[in-house]
């Protein structure tokens, strides 16, 4: 049954681990997903003409002729862009998306590359670092006005820049949690200057798990996993070990008590073997009866050492072919009392001392020593009676031949409720109905 537990236990602290690991990776994913443009409190972005003196230009450009009116004047301006990270959390990269809203060129960019589109979606430019960029590493077409190269734009084409190394932006926990970047546009003098209306940022955060409440909660159910998986394993080395203990201690006192009760036996030539038949018997009886092992076990141990008072019973009326004097018969007799004295004091063994004691006390009351009666025998004795019984008469002896099973059985049906238990009996006539004392009986 505890084993059982053990394994269901086990069972049910994995399929936990296995279902809150499942939840885990899925909170794990959802709190790291991209979030677009959301500027209302995790990224402040804010875009406009720098104000420093000469951020603002005029050019005269009269071999332009790529829009109309395409002649004239251009307004050169260097506009500076700042990234800020408002929330706690740290970005882990991000790109800016400006859309172009009135024509313009586009002549740099610093601290990250570009990638330029089209209004319909189709990639123009492919990623280019423009403070680098010659001509000819251009793949769409530029103009070229003095030594500056012009990319020109349509109001919907779109401008995605990525920083070199800035893609990672503390959270504002932290001293720096700005990115600064810088363009220089150029546009007609009618056009006026550049407005960055539409916009967007997109951006990941990096560990934002661990800014998140319920990351403390699945950390705190794996510390108090981890403490019922080594409970469990801990409970399991404890039962190992005692376990252990146990069936040492049964060893020792099993092959003791084997030991002692030879000496029994070994006073009388014709019981020899007797102890621990009447062990064996009265372990098949228990067991038939439904008595657990530990049970069995005790009426095993009972039944070897039963007889033990016969150690102080003098060996010529232990060994006596001959009818008994009444004298010899009291002092046999006292082979309960006996027993009962040398085996009070095993309190490993508590119920031996009353099988010695009480083992010829009858169902009936007419017993010996105290003359009990029913239950007031201890259940474990009225087993052992019969299995000292049956053990006698199944073995010859020196006045007679030993009975056979049949007529065993006839004795014991006419004594049940006399000298015997008759639920003791019925357990044992069902053992002998099955055949279990065909094997020790030929021994
Ligand atoms: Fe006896």
């Amino acid at each position: 049954m505890k084993r059982r537990f053990i394994k269901t236990y086990l069972a049910v602290l994995f399929v936990l681990f296995v279902a809150v690991s499942v939840l885990f990776v899925k909170f794990a994913a959802a709190t790291q997903v991209l979030k677009d443009n959301d500027i209302s409190s995790d990224i402040n972005f804010s875009i406009g003409k720098r104000r420093l003196r000469g951020d603002l230009w005029t050019t005269s450009v009269p071999s332009i002729n790529y829009m109309s009116p395409g002649k004239g004047n251009l307004i050169g301006g260097i506009y500076e862009g700042v990234v800020k990270n408002m929330s706690t959390h740290s970005v882990k990269k991000w790109n800016l998306e400006i859309t172009v809203t009135r024509p313009c060129y586009l002549n740099n960019a610093w601290n990250g590359f570009v990638e330029i589109y089209r209004n319909d979606g189709l990639l123009f430019q492919p990623k280019i670092d423009l403070k680098k960029a010659r001509e000819t590493d251009f793949s769409i077409p530029t103009i070229k006005n003095l030594n500056n190269i012009l990319i020109p734009l349509e109001p919907g084409d779109r401008i995605i820049f990525e920083p070199y190394m800035g893609k990672f932006i503390p959270g504002k926990v932290q001293d720096v949690n700005s990115v600064y970047i810088g363009f220089i546009f150029y546009t007609e003098e009618t056009s006026g200057l550049m407005r960055f209306d539409t916009w967007k940022i997109n951006y990941q955060f990096e560990h934002a798990i661990f800014f998140h409440p319920l990351f403390y909660v699945f950390v705190v159910f794996y510390i108090v996993w981890l403490y019922f998986v080594a409970s469990g394993f801990y409970f399991i080395a404890v039962k190992r070990s005692e376990e252990h203990d146990r069936k040492r201690d049964k060893l020792t006192i099993e092959q003791v008590i084997k030991v002692f009760t030879r000496f029994i036996d070994a006073k009388d030539f014709y019981t020899a073997g007797h102890s621990e038949r009447v062990g064996r018997y009265s372990f098949k009886i228990a067991k038939e009866m439904g008595k657990s092992e530990d049970e069995c076990m005790n009426a095993y141990y009972c039944g070897l050492l039963h007889d033990c008072g016969k150690i102080a019973v003098p060996d010529e009326i232990i060994a006596k072919p001959d009818k008994l004097t009444d004298e010899e018969y009291v002092l046999m007799q006292e082979h309960t009392i006996m027993g009962y004295a040398i085996l009070k004091d095993l309190t490993l063994i508590p119920d031996a001392s009353f099988a010695a004691f009480y083992h010829h006390e009858r169902f009936d009351g007419a017993g010996y020593p105290n003359g009990l009666k029913g239950e007031e025998i201890p259940e474990i004795v009225r087993i052992v009676s019969v299995a000292d019984v049956f053990d006698c008469m199944s073995r010859d002896r020196y006045y007679r031949k030993a009975f056979p099973l049949e007529a065993i059985i006839e004795d014991f049906k006419k004594n049940s409720g006399k000298q015997f238990d008759p639920v003791v009996l019925n357990a044992f006539f069902a053992l002998a109905e099955k055949g279990e004392f065909n094997e020790i009986l030929k021994k």
